[in-house]
């Protein structure tokens, strides 16, 4: 059994590839990883994107299995290694059930769930021969109480993210592989702008610690999640919502 003690949250020398990387989560946590020493490959759907200084970027639809097998054989043949693994692609809706289209259900499912499928199926077993890895997907709070602002779909497909998370952290730990999920509540991105375009209620109404979430708050609980700071933690699902969710 492969086991790491807890340390600093430094990243010095590992190597993380970030999906979403062009969204706001995906390019603060790509910053934050730099900061702490990683070295960084952010991806995103865009052709290109600048992320910040040091941080690399490449083109990654996370619904391709062909691109992930693409992406991640040439990171490893550059890099040597992948360390962390942090799923941050992800879009929106927001339909009633009985309004919802097989469409809808489709894409959200593709992107939110396939969309951690594909990189975790290939890096996963690699993570556990080389007796580490931090596997970090963003889940939400919408798993937890049935969704702020979304519909089905996206409760659905971010209940599975969470399970899926679960099960990928039974099976790690004995390889050194760790996996957990971020559970924010809302957070002033662009995604939130587009489900709150009439007005968002207003924070201190609805957040017990009185603000909406901004991409700093999860980037720097991502640090602790795939840093040493959290070497005795798995499987947890992070409630990162000012209070808005407690369990
Ligand atoms: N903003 C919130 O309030 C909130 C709350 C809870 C969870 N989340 C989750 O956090 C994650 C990041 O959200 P965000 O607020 O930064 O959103 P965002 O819209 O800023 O970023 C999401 C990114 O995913 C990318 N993306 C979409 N489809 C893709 C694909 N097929 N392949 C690769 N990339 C793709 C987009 O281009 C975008 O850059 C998402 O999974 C989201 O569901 C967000």
């Amino acid at each position: 059994m492969t086991q790491h003690m807890s340390g600093p949250a430094n990243l010095n020398g590992q190597v993380a590839v970030i999906t979403g990387g062009a969204g706001a989560m995906g390019r603060a946590i790509s910053n934050a990883f730099r900061q702490a020493g990683a070295t960084v490959i952010a991806t995103d759907i865009a052709e290109s994107a600048s992320i910040g200084e040091g941080v690399e970027y490449r083109q990654y639809d996370v619904t391709s299995r062909e691109q992930t097998d693409t992406l991640l054989d040439a990171v490893i043949a550059e890099h040597g290694r992948v360390d962390i693994l942090v799923l941050c692609a992800g879009i929106i809706a927001r339909s009633s059930l009985e309004d919802s289209t097989d469409e809808e259900w489709d894409s959200i499912m593709a992107v939110n769930v396939r969309g951690v499928v594909n990189p975790t199926r290939k890096l996963f077993p690699i993570m556990c021969k080389q007796g580490f890895g931090k596997i970090l997907a963003a889940g939400s709070i919408a798993a937890k109480n049935g969704g702020v602002a979304s519909g089905p779909a996206y409760v659905a497909a971010k209940s599975a993210v969470h399970g899926m998370v679960r099960w990928m952290a039974k099976a790690g730990a004995p390889h050194g592989v760790y996996a957990n999920t971020l559970a924010p509540g809302p957070v002033e991105t662009a995604m939130w702008a587009s489900i709150t375009k009439e007005g968002a209620p207003a924070a201190n109404a609805t957040v017990p610690l009185g603000r909406y979430g901004n991409a700093e708050d999860i980037a720097q609980a991502a640090l602790f999640l795939c840093s040493p700071a959290s070497n005795w933690i798995t499987g947890t699902s992070l409630d990162i919502s000012g209070g808005m969710w407690m369990d």
